[in-house]
């Protein structure tokens, strides 16, 4: 079982398995990224490696993030043997919408149905100015497919004051009609312009008070170790979540760490890269003594994303995190 010293067991990983985006969201990334080689990623051989020692470990739940998981290579092939691994017992992406549609009969073979969907605005001309392409059609076809399918899918709002603020109960709306969860989620630090962040005016209770004006929200108990507070509405069909991730209420009960496209693992967030798998992978670490770093890493993680933000000098682009 993998513990830290704050008594939080981790069963949860969250692998970015790409740093490139066919959007320009300006919440996580410059217009002109430079993006890695193939060869600075993880291979699949090498993610896979490394699960198999995790899932040993107790980890069950994958999620696959990116960038836009779905620009890279093969990633069925990927997703195949991730679900297929004995302890693995949800895998769940992750995505901006943009290439998905077409990949849902294959996802749904492999069994995977859980989907979470990143969409900021539910007008094209604004999309385009959020995410720097034309693409919100692409995307609102695969929230309709996704639906028609069946499929258990969370939409994810980044909270931008000014830019979308006006359309919280557009949103909050979607959730009469279909069985979604609307997340909204606070602006954290992570934008990759290096610009300095001076905290968020909309914050997780700003953005309850402004659905309370036009809904009676109900509390819906917490699952454990949720980022979302979650509420439902009488007589919707799908359910309302706030995910304070600038604010961390959650910190207490986090079960997860994260491996970035370059083999990275963060035990926080927030936090600087705890070790590089990937580099002791092709150092030639046997399986032991890469289980052992990375137990000492998750055991010594910090407590929280404030303190981890002290010993982290600067916020990187969402996009070389997964998010
Ligand atoms: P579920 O498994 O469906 O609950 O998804 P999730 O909330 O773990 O993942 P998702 O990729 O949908 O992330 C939603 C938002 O929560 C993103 O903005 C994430 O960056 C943020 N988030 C996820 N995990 C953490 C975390 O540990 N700390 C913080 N601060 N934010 C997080
Ligand atoms: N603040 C909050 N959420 C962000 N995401 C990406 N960048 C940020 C940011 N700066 C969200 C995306 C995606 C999820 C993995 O992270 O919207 O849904
Ligand atoms: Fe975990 Fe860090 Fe997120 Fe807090 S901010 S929940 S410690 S990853």
């Amino acid at each position: 079982m993998l513990t830290d010293t704050h008594n939080r067991v981790i069963n949860y990983v969250r692998l970015a398995v790409t740093d490139r985006c066919n959007l320009r969201c300006s919440y996580c990334m410059p217009e002109h990224m430079q993006f890695l080689q193939r060869k600075e990623l993880l291979s699949y051989e090498e993610i896979l490696r490394l699960m198999q020692l995790l899932s040993a470990q107790g980890i069950n739940k994958v999620r696959i993030t990116g960038g836009e998981p779905f620009l890279r290579k093969d990633l069925l092939h990927l997703l195949e043997q991730l679900v297929q691994m004995p302890g693995i017992d949800r895998v769940s992406i992750t995505t901006n919408g943009v290439l998905t549609r077409s990949f849902i009969p294959a996802l749904l073979d492999l069994g995977i149905r859980h989907i979470n969907l990143s969409l900021d605005t539910l007008q094209r001309d604004k999309f385009k100015r959020i995410t720097y392409r034309d693409e919100f059609n692409a995307v609102m076809d695969t929230l309709q497919a996704l639906l028609a399918h069946n499929m258990s899918v969370k939409i994810n709002t980044v909270v931008m004051d000014g830019v979308n603020t006006d359309e919280l109960l557009d949103f909050a709306a979607l959730t009469k009609d279909h069985p979604v969860s609307v997340r909204f989620i606070e602006e954290m630090p992570f934008n990759g312009h290096g610009k300095a962040f001076s905290g968020i005016k909309w914050n997780f209770e700003h953005i309850l008070d402004t659905l309370r004006t036009a809904y009676p929200l109900q509390k819906l108990p917490d699952a454990p170790h949720t980022t979302a507070l979650n509420y439902h509405i009488t007589g919707h069909q799908g359910h309302i979540g706030v995910i304070p991730a600038y604010s961390r209420t959650f910190c207490g009960s986090c079960n997860r760490i994260r491996v970035t496209p370059t083999g990275g693992l963060k035990t926080c967030l927030y936090g600087k890269d705890d070790l590089n798998v990937r580099d002791l992978i092709r150092g030639g670490a046997p399986d032991d003594f890469l289980l052992q770093r990375i137990q000492d890493a998750i055991h010594h993680r910090f407590l929280n994303g404030f303190e981890a933000e002290e010993a982290n000098e600067k916020m990187a682009s969402m996009s070389t995190i997964g998010g």
